[in-house]
């Protein structure tokens, strides 16, 4: 394996915006001496500044010791020419997010650096290989795509270009692990492995609410309360700032040629023109503004709990039955599968989704009182739980599962009958994205789960949750998506099919990837 460079290496960082300063305090942090350049005259001696007294407030609050960041303060400076660079072994790149204005830099480090320094882009979204492309030694640019902000997020990208040596990007990746991150590979295709397979995330979110699933606030809950993500999709808009968001899907989906599965959406593009950006304008999907009510999610009013409780097979009926046990409630529970029904309530008849409607359900089982839940992380701990209920069904359906659902104490969110719910078409989307990129080689399965718990804090990573929900649910449920909407987005990753077909799993030898 090769060996990450000597702190003895000097490091250069260009660029001394919030990314610059991240890297330059990670790289002083693990002992490397670090010069600051940025071409906007005093930002690199006020970011030097800055990052002085972020290590200060590190020692204070006992995450680093006050000796340790003295050390690591001693050893940043900030330099005033680009040609102060010289004797660096790597220079980290975090300018503006411009290809001519990164290769003009590369051009020009080369003529300052030693001919064996390493040079990184720290670029979330443009080509390694055309930043590269016009140097005199492309081989020794790499990607090394650092996550906001760079001192507190583990998760690094090194990105190969065509050009890039093995060597480079193997000497990378010990870097950054000495550095305390966690590395992973990628190779050089849009979005690399974060910016891509999280777009799902973000665009199921957005379908279903223009569509009139259910409210942001709503959705928002239950991804974070059944799915068990950190936040849901608006409110991470919102924070991530809508203008900066739909660039990113949008050029995601321009560099993958206008591929259906990236396509932007219009309701967020509406939010751009009005200005409504987000917390950073006071507004998005939720209004910010002082005195402004916070929104919340609809929950159902209390039902009175189902006479007749039949309890079949799988997580959720596992679930209920320990769940309702725990709170006295009497049940039937049957040894036997129908048709994969998880319950009985009553006259309601209920399932989990696997990614038809309610209504295209009842419709071919001829049982009119269907009614669906939305997929959990975990359905023993999960606090809210989704439902919807067949067109078909008669008013007291809703009523029985959804009192079925609050005897065993959960919260119970309504939305309406669309394919595939909320939080089982988010998994079963990121899981193909993550599945469709392991195919195409841009990494491998245990980086993209790494990548995504890592970087974007996912609770579980896409395929580990392909795993444990099986491999076929996961198809199934893109299947039946696909057939609803009868759109390209939803076509399943050949790999997933692959796996099917093997009886394999992504993650047969290893543990699943837990965030
Ligand atoms: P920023 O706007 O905060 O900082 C960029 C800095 O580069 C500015 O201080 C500017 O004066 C300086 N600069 C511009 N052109 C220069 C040049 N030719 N030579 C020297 N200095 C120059 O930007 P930020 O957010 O720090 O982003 C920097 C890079 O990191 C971009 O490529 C961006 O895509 C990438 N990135 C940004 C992330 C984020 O969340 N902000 C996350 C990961 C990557």
């Amino acid at each position: 394996m090769a060996s990450g460079l000597s702190p003895a290496v000097d490091v250069a960082v260009i660029g001394a915006g919030a990314m610059g300063a991240g890297i330059a305090q990670v790289a002083a942090a693990a002992g490397h001496r670090v010069r600051l350049y940025d071409s906007r005259s005093g930002a690199a001696a006020s970011a030097v500044l800055n990052i002085l007294s972020a290590l200060n407030k590190l020692a204070d609050k006992g995450r680093m010791s006050h000796d340790a960041a003295e050390a690591a303060a001693g050893r940043i400076s900030h330099i005033d020419e680009l040609a102060e660079c010289a004797g660096c072994g790597l220079a980290v790149e975090a300018i503006v997010e411009n290809l001519d204005a990164k290769r003009a830099l590369f051009k020009r480090l080369e003529l300052v650096l030693a001919p064996d320094a390493i040079l990184a882009s720290n670029t979330s979204s443009i080509s390694v290989t055309a930043i590269g492309a016009g140097l005199r030694h492309p081989e020794r640019l790499a990607g090394l795509h650092f996550f906001n902000p760079a001192p507190q997020m583990p998760l690094v990208e090194v990105i190969s270009g065509t050009a890039t040596a093995a060597a480079v990007s193997a000497t990378l990746m010990a870097t950054a692990a000495s550095w305390g991150k966690i590395p992973v590979r990628a190779r050089n295709t849009p979005g690399f492995i974060v910016n891509r397979v999280a777009r799902p995330f973000y665009a199921e979110g957005l379908r279903l609410l223009s569509e009139g699933a259910g409210d942001c606030a709503t959705i928002d809950a239950l991804i974070r309360e059944s799915g068990g993500f950190r936040m849901g999709p608006f409110e991470l808009m919102d924070l991530i700032g809508h203008d900066v968001n739909y660039a990113v899907t949008r050029s995601v989906f321009d560099a993958y040629y206008g591929d259906p599965r990236f396509t932007p959406s219009l309701q967020q593009l509406e939010l751009v023109d009005a200005g409504f950006l987000g917390r950073k304008s006071g507004r998005g999907f939720y209004d910010y503004r002082e005195g402004m009510p916070a929104a919340t999610a609809s929950t159902l009013a209390h039902c009175a709990p189902p006479r007749v409780v039949r309890l079949f097979s799988g997580t959720l009926a596992d679930a209920l039955a320990t769940r309702l046990a725990e709170r006295g409630i009497a049940f039937d529970r049957l040894g036997f599968h129908i048709d994969g029904r998880c319950a009985e309530a009553d006259g309601a008849v209920i399932y989990r989704t696997d990614g038809r409607t309610a209504t295209a359900r009842s419709a071919s089982s001829g049982l009119p009182n269907t009614a669906l839940v939305d997929l959990a992380l975990d359905d023993m701990r999960a606090g809210r739980l989704g439902i919807t209920v067949a067109d078909q069904a008669d008013p007291s359906t809703l009523s029985a599962a959804a009192g079925l659902l609050q005897a065993a104490g959960y919260a119970v969110s309504w939305l309406d009958d669309l394919p595939g719910m909320a939080v089982m078409r988010t998994v079963a989307m990121l899981a193909n994205e993550a599945a469709d990129a392991v195919h195409q080689g841009v990494c491998s399965a245990a980086d993209a789960d790494l990548a995504m718990c890592k970087g974007v804090n996912y609770p579980l990573g896409p395929l580990a949750w392909a795993d444990e929900l099986g491999i076929g649910t996961v198809l199934t449920v893109l299947d039946n998506l696909a057939q609803a909407y009868g759109e390209d987005r939803y076509r399943a990753s050949p790999l997933l099919r692959r796996k099917r077909q093997s009886a394999a799993s992504f993650h047969q030898t290893q543990e699943a990837v837990h965030g």
